[in-house]
């Protein structure tokens, strides 16, 4: 069986898998279209919804050392391992148009090391994601890495990924962020992602922040606990708060360059898709500035590609290894990553073609409607099942042995129970109604 090799490992992992492209592509654009009392509820989600959930999450899988369709069965509870199947169908819809936006950092990062060296030009995003066949080649390749990197042995790949590029992208975002902020003022930016707006303030907005905050922390998928049943110590507690903090300083550090940008780019009388292309025409708006423009896109194309796969490896991992224990665990798990594979190859692909490349495909709004059956519904609806769980039917005694001895633990227990399915259960149905 595999176990990390030391905690700092588990928790680079899962910061690898957590920190993605809901950092750094979707969350500035969302907080630049619903403003600062998103980006407030966001937060105030993450203190009572998000932090409890990642530590009940990572409990089921470090006190029962099980998967999906095995971990809550092991805590004696067989009915719940159905879990799993809600788990494998939010990680499909979620590799649907994960993997496409994926496929745009790695063009962007090829596409702009080919215009470095004077052999073809960077299309403008409009017409990138026009363009069939550039889509399907795109997201083609990201799946295919992904698909190669898991059938090569995942750990390895992820923990020296992570380790090394990643703090590599932090940086890149850091002065990124300092540069593009200089050219409007820090308080411009600050007002436009922190200025509270009671007008705004209605059940789509906080529907809106919570599913962020389970898309960005990969919860309420399974995911985490998968990861945390690999973990050989007790740190659950520290590993969670980690990867939790990480997760919230990347994407807002992220705002502090896509939003500033967004904002010149309009002032200048400039159009700019706020939606989905903002990250895409914000960064190398920035470097247009630099001689060397073309080749800090690329590095940063493709820095953000690896976050990209860390995050789509991992996804693929729990939905693979998910169905490969449900439906023959003494058979050969390569077969379900093959045939996972070729699942989301083909819906990725067409998916790919729904941002304007194909009008009938894209009338359907695929991308946008697989991102919301998602974040807006499944995960959160995850969520509302581990926080019941944990808080409910899960031994007591078996949490205490795994939380360690904090101070904390009477608090958290409080929320778990209490604060978190109250919430969720009524954000939930708010959105029914
Ligand atoms: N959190 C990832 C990101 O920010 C995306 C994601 C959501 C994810 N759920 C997941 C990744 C489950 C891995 C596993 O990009």
């Amino acid at each position: 069986m595999k176990k990390w090799s030391s905690s700092l490992g588990f928790i680079l992992a899962a910061a690898g898998s957590a920190v993605g492209l809901a950092n750094v592509w979707k969350f500035p654009y969302m907080a630049y279209e619903n403003g600062g009392t998103f980006v407030l509820i966001y937060l105030l989600c993450l203190l009572v919804i998000g932090f409890p959930l990642l530590i009940g999450e990572m409990l089921v899988g470090k006190a029962s050392g099980k998967g999906l369709f095995e971990a809550f069965g092991e805590l004696g509870k067989p009915l719940w391992n159905n879990f799993g199947y809600l788990c494998i169908l939010s990680g499909v819809l979620i590799l649907g148009f994960y993997c496409v936006v994926g496929g745009w950092c790695f063009f962007y990062a090829g596409s702009y090391a080919m215009q470095g060296m004077g052999v073809a030009e960077v299309p403008g995003f409009g017409d990138y994601t026009g363009n069939g066949w550039q889509q399907i080649l795109s997201t083609f390749a990201f799946v295919a890495v992904t698909i190669g990197v898991v059938m090569a042995g995942v750990m390895r790949g992820i923990e020296q990924m992570v380790r090394y590029l990643m703090p590599l992208l932090g940086i890149l975002l850091l002065v990124f962020a300092g540069y593009a902020t200089s050219k409007v003022g820090f308080s411009v930016v600050t007002d436009q992602l922190f200025t509270y707006n009671p007008d705004t303030l209605n059940g789509e907005t906080v529907l809106k922040a919570v599913g962020h905050a389970f898309f960005s922390l990969s919860l309420g998928i399974g995911a985490m606990l998968v990861f945390a049943s690999y973990l050989k110590e007790d740190n659950i507690v520290k590993a969670g708060l980690w990867v939790g903090v990480i997760d919230t300083a990347v994407a807002l550090v992220a705002c502090f360059v896509v939003i500033p940008m967004v904002l010149l780019i309009q002032k200048q009388g400039g159009q700019v898709d706020e939606g989905a292309g903002a990250l895409f025409v914000a960064v190398p708006a920035l470097l247009s500035d630099f001689a060397g423009g073309n080749w800090l896109n690329m590095l940063f194309f493709f820095l953000l590609s690896c976050a990209a796969l860390t995050s789509s490896v991992s996804l693929f991992e729990v939905v693979a290894s998910g169905l490969h224990s449900r439906l023959s665990p003494e058979g050969d798990p390569r077969k379900y990553n093959w045939i996972m594979g070729a699942f989301v190859m083909v819906l990725a692909l067409i998916t790919s073609l729904s941002v304007g490349a194909n009008e009938s495909i894209s009338k359907l709004n695929l991308f946008t409607h697989f991102d919301d059956a998602v974040t807006l519904y499944l995960l959160p609806l995850g969520g509302l099942l581990i926080a019941i769980f944990v808080g409910w039917l899960m031994p007591e005694s078996i949490i205490k042995q795994h939380f360690g001895k904090r101070a904390i633990y009477p608090v958290w227990r409080g929320i778990i129970r209490y604060v978190t399915p109250l919430a969720m259960g009524l954000i939930l149905l708010q959105s029914f109604l």
